[in-house]
């Protein structure tokens, strides 16, 4: 019977009538599609996937999927995990069954109207995410080059340790832009940024010295944008003085009367949307004699948009107005795109480091339960405060919009970590980053029967 209906789907998509397929009924896919492909799922590196099982792609993890414009494809998969999976290519309407059991294998069949770079992907909840998907190719596509740039900020950039030095005076240059910029593979979205990264720099100075900051909006911006830091007592915290239009620059100077970690944004109305866009950062004031040394800084920002297209589109994401209004994100990100802590920048540290994080919430709405999985904070300098004893033994720490954490830890054992909010819905708009940890495996702490992936730790 499945055969059957098989067959009748490929006669369909084909043009044949079933008729004309009488004669092949034993035969296999491969003489009615144009092209076929066979994909097993695997779990790899911790990862869900698909991985080619047959010809050019074989042994391929999510391999790209080229076929003629027209063609008529036949994608078979097998289950080769065990767990409940299905394929599908939206963009043509092609769904298969859910695949229940290792070894069972499903055919979907579909003609590949359009040219263009398309998706195939497991459509279980949560296997997107976990790494089921991948390209279709259809026609000679040439990959449009993007102008889009990255804007992710790389988290290692935290700037030289103040230490233990007198009070000086300090200036900063900072610059307002408005540039496309990749949200993921495949989607991007206007940035307003404050040079060019999201979250924008990452400065550090001392309690007791005096900051020049000089704002300066980019002469091809088409809004006036400023700067309000969290860290100034003062009008505004500076957005008072700091509304500048394109092509001009405004300053102030002030005094760092508090250490501590503080969120900087822009402070131009709507406030919400400025922020949203990417006008966020922060400063870190070194209480006197500095903070203790640790062997890795992290500087990591939380971050929402709201845009028209859903969560998963391609292309241009446009922001929308209702969303924002209404609180629902489309798209969460750390350090400004969705593959900023998971592919374009990998956070690392050998086993028996000390990491030190500073976190905080651009947002500009969401309070964030960070949590890193698989490991306890050792040392929590709740909401930022230096100058309150640090909580001890956390699992998970609430991060408020406008607000920041430091967080210490030493790294017992190799693995991937994966920091979260752990309002886990938020991980399916893209809001996770890993951290990798290198070295000897310690039974004493971890031991189990199963192969354990130490995180390509080698
Ligand atoms: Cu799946
Ligand atoms: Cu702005």
């Amino acid at each position: 019977m499945k055969d059957l209906v098989l067959l009748f789907a490929l006669a369909t998509a084909a043009g044949f009538t079933p008729m004309a397929l009488a004669n092949q009924h034993h035969a296999a896919v491969t003489p009615v599609a144009d092209v076929t492909f066979t994909l097993k799922t695997q779990i790899h590196e911790g990862q869900l996937v698909f991985v080619g099982d047959a010809g050019a792609i074989k042994g391929q993890v999510a391999p790209d999927l080229k076929v003629p414009e027209g063609a008529v494809v036949a994608i078979t998969i097998i289950n080769g995990d065990g767990a409940m999976h299905d394929v599908a290519v939206p963009e043509f309407g092609a769904q298969s069954d859910q695949l229940v059991g290792e070894g069972a294998a499903t055919t979907i069949v579909f003609r590949a109207t359009k040219a263009g770079t398309f998706e195939y992907l497991c459509t279980i909840p949560g296997h997107k995410a976990a790494g089921m998907f991948g390209k279709l190719i259809v026609g000679d596509v040439v990959e449009t080059v993007s102008t889009a740039v990255d804007i992710a900020k790389n988290p290692a950039e935290v700037g030289e340790p103040v230490g233990d030095r007198a009070p000086q005076h300090v200036t900063y240059d900072l610059e307002t832009t408005e540039v496309e910029g990749k949200l993921s593979d495949g989607s991007t979205y206007r940035y307003w940024t404050f040079n060019n990264t999201v979250p924008g720099p990452f400065l550090r100075i001392r309690q007791g010295d005096s900051v020049t900051v000089n704002l300066k909006n980019a002469e091809d911006s088409i809004n006036i944008h400023s700067v309000d830091f969290h860290s100034v007592t003062g009008p505004g915290g500076g957005a008072a003085v700091t509304q500048v239009a394109p092509g001009q620059t405004k300053s102030f100077t002030f005094k760092a009367l508090h250490p501590g970690l503080y969120v900087y944004h822009c402070a131009t109305p709507m406030i919400a949307h400025h922020i949203s866009n990417g006008m966020y950062g922060m400063i870190l004031v070194e209480p006197e004699g500095g903070l203790a040394t640790v062997d890795h800084e992290f500087y990591v920002m939380q971050g929402e948009l709201y845009t028209a297209q859903k969560h998963g589109s391609r292309g241009l994401q446009e922001f929308s107005l209702d969303k924002l209004l209404d609180e629902q994100p489309e798209h969460m990100m750390f350090n400004g795109s969705m593959d900023a802590l998971t592919k374009t920048y990998n956070m690392e540290a050998q086993v028996g480091d000390t990491v030190r994080m500073y976190f905080g919430v651009g947002g500009p709405n969401l309070t964030s339960s960070f949590h890193l999985i698989g490991e306890v904070f050792d040392r929590v300098y709740n909401l930022a405060s230096f100058t309150s004893p640090p909580l001890t033994d956390v699992q998970t720490t609430l991060v408020p919009p406008g607000g920041a954490t430091m967080v210490e830890f030493k790294v017992d054992y190799p693995g991937k970590y994966i920091l979260v909010d752990h309002a886990l819905s938020r991980a399916e708009k893209g809001l996770a980053g890993f951290l990798t940890v290198k070295g000897e495996a310690d039974k004493a702490i971890f031991e189990s029967a199963e192969p354990i992936d130490h995180s390509s730790g080698h």
